[in-house]
């Protein structure tokens, strides 16, 4: 297990607020209970009595719900014929919310900018017939790299309105992981900006995607949006402006009828091995999901500002800061910035300035500000907040307590949210109101998921026993498939445990009947809330001719979580020294991204594997978190040359 937990002393689960009791969409644990059983005893009545009221379809389907997991086949809403855009714009404009605010944007250097709904229809419908012009079509895929701009929802919601798939790739990714990306699902337009602003620094983008595209024919145009009016090349015949061909763009622009599984979009996600896989989300169960989940675990009201400080090139920003929040008909704040730009005290600032009601963060932020010390919290109105909410990982209990009563003041409830790219939403969360919390524990399932915690194949855990974590069932907005690999999707989340899907984390559940996460029992390495896999952290060291061979594991980090620490073994010719290992940081970082960054680097002559050759990074993350007493290496009989590890027990801290 990478994240181990002391335990929580303080036993009493903590109740919701009275005040916010009073105005929640779910009042109680029994009102949980009874709309939960009937999710799972009455599957199809529930979702079809959620999906006719939640959700404007064009036609209905025929038949709520097909699958076949041991195939991989998921089908929701057979028939049903719906758009996305259409559900997030146009449905609103017909009521009160047309002159609302749709998003809210708070820029890196504090410039601020407000689309009400219908301003964002008709960015939308524009950019849609924009992406005509250049030859975009139903089921095309179409690549954004984009920072966190208002425009970067409108190209999605635009991709949605006429049937093509975005692949959003996070703005902080190499051109390698560019170009793999784009590649993988054969992208024909790239849509980016000049460069990105963030934390006051400034990044290449539009350079980033000029070295992806070289060579790659797949690309026909590359849409560049004028963000910072920084030098870049614009190639004839391939590149074009967006403002200019905005200009050109008629403002109506007619919803393409999309089949609720119709793809909606493309995810590219870190796994185990190998390179990071496309998770496949479709139109209709994710929309439902995503809305639902907004409106039950986010408790919306119609005058809240919410806001979730996710970057929308990750799972949590498609679904909780554009596709939910709209849907639902919120106010989405999208914030270009980080947390301690200009100081620590960026997030409170904005919570101020908007005076958000509902603030959705990863643990990671929270660590780094609680070590920036209250002082920055203490002059910053934060009456405004009545939920807070967190994800990507474990929250340690020590931070959830602070979140509780130095940010939250002890009146806002905290939803811990645990959920995956592959899950489209959140599977398990408390939901405010309703559900009393306890520190450290995502609590509940939501409606329609069946969560257990497997011994092996055929056992459940006891009370309090850690496993693996599976679904029982898909539910509307699981992952429909790896695009264009569907033996790595059997292969990786449905063949483990027939009949379930596989969530690579480990949990228990408590007396309470509460879930608590305790990390991924695989080799995903979570930095700072974003997954790596070990496996393209040491494919990109081998990359180097000084590298023969690697071996990452994650270590504890006590703002990101984890970090990541590598072993390499050294090519003939090098020796180890300082400077090499700085190049070879330096080069992770180039290949894949600053996300991707290595702690340390730890040069060693031989790694530990077993006889069939299996390297056991258990000993080698025991050994980079400090352990040099080799009797608590656990058992290493099983090793090929057990001498190996007195050797790499030796050299740590060395080179
Ligand atoms: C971890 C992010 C504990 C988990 C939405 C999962 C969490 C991985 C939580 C997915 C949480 C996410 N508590 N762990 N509340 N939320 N995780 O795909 O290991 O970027 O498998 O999706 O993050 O990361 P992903």
């Amino acid at each position: 297990m990478c994240a181990e937990f002391k335990e929580f002393s303080e036993k009493d689960k903590i109740n919701p607020p009275k005040e916010f009791v009073e105005k929640a969409n779910l009042k109680s644990y029994d009102e949980y209970k009874k709309m939960y059983e009937d999710s799972v005893k009455n599957r199809e009545d529930f979702w079809a009595r959620m999906a006719e009221e939640k959700v404007d379809w064009f036609k209905k389907w025929d038949k709520v719900n097909e699958e076949d997991l041991s195939k991989g086949e998921i089908n929701w809403f057979v028939n049903g014929k719906l758009n996305v855009s259409y559900n997030c714009l146009d449905r609103h404009l017909k009521t009160h919310r047309r002159n609302k605010a749709a998003i809210i944007w708070e820029g890196d250097e504090g410039e601020s900018k407000t689309y009400t709904y219908q301003q964002l229809h008709q960015e939308v419908c524009k950019f849609a017939n924009v992406l005509k012009a250049q030859g975009v079509k139903k089921g095309d895929r179409v690549a954004i790299y984009l920072p966190m701009v208002p425009e970067l929802p409108v190209a999605m919601l635009a991709c949605a309105r006429i049937g093509a798939i975005h692949s959003i790739i996070f703005a902080g990714f190499s051109p390698d992981s560019i170009k793999d990306r784009v590649l993988d699902c054969e992208a024909k337009v790239i849509i980016t900006s000049d460069e990105s602003v963030r934390g006051g620094k400034i990044v290449p983008l539009k350079d980033n995607v000029d070295k992806a595209a070289e060579n790659l024919d797949v690309v026909e145009k590359i849409i560049v949006l004028e963000r910072t009016s920084g030098d870049i090349n614009m190639k004839e015949g391939r590149d074009v402006w967006w403002h200019e061909e905005m200009k050109k763009a008629d403002d109506k622009c007619e919803p393409e009828e999309m089949d609720a599984e119709d793809p909606l979009f493309i995810l590219y996600t870190s796994g185990s091995t190998g390179k990071p896989k496309g998770v496949l989300h479709t139109t209709g169960g994710y929309l439902l999901y995503t809305q639902m989940t907004t409106e039950y675990i986010f408790d919306i009201k119609d005058d809240d500002v919410y806001w979730c400080t996710a970057d929308i090139g990750w799972i949590t920003g498609h679904s909780y800061i554009v596709y939910g929040p709209l849907a639902s008909g919120a106010t989405t704040l999208v914030f270009e910035g980080v947390p301690t730009y200009p100081e620590p005290d960026r997030f409170w600032q904005v919570v101020e300035k908007y005076k958000v009601n509902i603030f959705y963060t990863a643990p990671t932020a929270l660590r780094a500000l609680k070590k920036a010390g209250d002082e920055w919290i203490e002059n910053r109105d934060l009456s405004s907040l009545r939920l807070l909410g967190t994800v990507g990982e474990p929250i340690n209990p020590e931070v959830w307590s602070w979140y509780h009563y130095v940010i939250g003041q002890e009146k806002c409830p905290i939803v811990d949210t645990w959920w995956q790219t592959e899950t489209g939403g959140i599977l398990i969360s408390p939901i405010p109101g309703a559900i009393p919390t306890k520190p450290g524990y995502a609590t509940v399932p939501f409606f329609g998921v069946e969560p257990l915690i497997l011994k092996d194949e055929n056992n459940e855990c006891d009370t309090n026993e850690t496993g693996f974590l599976v679904i029982n069932k898909s539910w509307p907005s699981m992952l429909r498939g790896v695009y264009g690999d569907h033996e790595r999707f059997m292969n990786t989340y449905l063949k483990a445990f027939p009949g379930y899907y596989m969530t690579g984390d480990g949990a228990f559940v408590d007396e309470d009947g509460y879930v608590r996460l305790t990390g991924r029992i695989d080799d995903v390495i979570n930095v700072s809330g974003h997954r790596m896999g070990t496996a393209e952290v040491e494919s990109a060291l081998v990359e180097h001719d000084a590298v023969v061979e690697a071996a990452v594991v994650g270590v504890p980090h006590d703002v990101k979580g984890e970090g990541i620490y590598a072993y390499c073994i050294l090519s003939e010719g090098y020796d180890k020294s300082g400077d090499l290992k700085k190049d070879l940081i330096n080069h992770v970082r180039d290949s894949i991204g600053p996300i991707a960054k290595p702690e340390d680097i730890h040069f060693v002559d031989g790694l530990p594997k077993t006889r069939s050759g299996k390297i056991m990074r258990r000993i080698l993350r025991k050994v980079a978190e400090g352990e040099t007493d080799k009797s608590k290496l656990g058992d290493t009989t099983t090793l090929a040359e057990p001498e190996v590890v007195d050797h790499i027990i030796d050299t740590k801290g060395k080179f």
